[in-house]
């Protein structure tokens, strides 16, 4: 039966750096949102131009094309023994619409870990966020720096500032998951599935806290 976690929580909380962390740890492929509308926004496709529109603005990729990309995403045979979801879903109808998707393949979310922390602490960590440009590996210029400046320790290439992480865009898009995003809190509540996970502690110990919240 195949394993699908969702990884929840508000921008710059740490999802990405988990979701990397879990799927190593428990051999399941990383599927983040975010991180294919980058790439498509890189190979300058039809997606990536209609993507980038909506993200620079803080708001989230329509439903019907982020909900086509993932479920081309999951098709793929790396996911057949489940997979980290990370940034999706991200509105009620796009987790009816992985509900549905998962049933094909005879599975279903599994668990919910919602990572918490308060508004300063996402903000302190997504302005000093740099993020590796082949690979999308992610540093902090406080917490986690790369050893050499400029550079990803792990594949050499250049390490940049999101455009999207520029301050007015991170509170819109702090806004916007309050609003669209947050929701999604109850409906895995109700269903049994959310793990609140402090998301305040270092890196190491979140790491902690998920991995003995989903051995449960
Ligand atoms: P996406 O790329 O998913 O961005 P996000 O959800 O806003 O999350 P972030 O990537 O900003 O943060 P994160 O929680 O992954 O934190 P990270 O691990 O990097 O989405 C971008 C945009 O794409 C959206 O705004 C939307 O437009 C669109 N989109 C994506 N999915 C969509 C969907 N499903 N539907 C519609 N539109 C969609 O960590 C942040 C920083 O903190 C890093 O520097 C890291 O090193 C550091 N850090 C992490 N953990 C810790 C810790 N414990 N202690 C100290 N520092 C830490």
């Amino acid at each position: 039966m195949p394993f699908y976690i969702v990884v929840l929580g508000p921008p710059g909380v740490g999802k990405g750096t988990q979701a990397k962390i879990l799927s190593e740890k428990n051999k399941l492929a990383h599927v983040s949102s975010g991180d294919l509308f980058r790439e498509n926004i890189k190979n300058q496709t039809d997606l990536g131009v209609l993507a980038k529109s909506f993200m620079d603005k803080g708001e989230l990729v329509p439903d019907d094309v982020t909900i086509a990309m993932i479920k081309n995403r999951i098709s793929r045979p790396d996911c057949e023994a489940g997979a980290i979801l990370d940034g999706f879903p991200r509105t009620p109808a796009q987790a009816d619409a992985l509900e549905k998707m998962l049933a094909e393949f005879k599975g279903q979310v599994d668990k919910v870990p919602y990572i918490t922390a308060a508004e300063a602490i996402l903000i302190d960590r997504i302005s000093g966020r740099w993020t590796c440009r082949a690979n999308g590996h992610v540093y902090h210029e406080k917490f986690s720096p790369p050893k050499e400046a400029g550079k990803c320790d792990i594949d050499g290439s250049e390490i940049y500032q999101r455009d999207d992480d520029k301050i007015e865009t991170v509170t819109r898009r702090i806004k916007v998951y309050m609003e669209q995003t947050a929701p999604l809190i109850d409906y895995y509540r109700r269903r049994g599935k959310l793990v609140e996970i402090d998301g305040t502690q270092p890196v190491e110990k979140v790491t902690e806290l998920l991995l003995s919240a989903l051995k449960k």
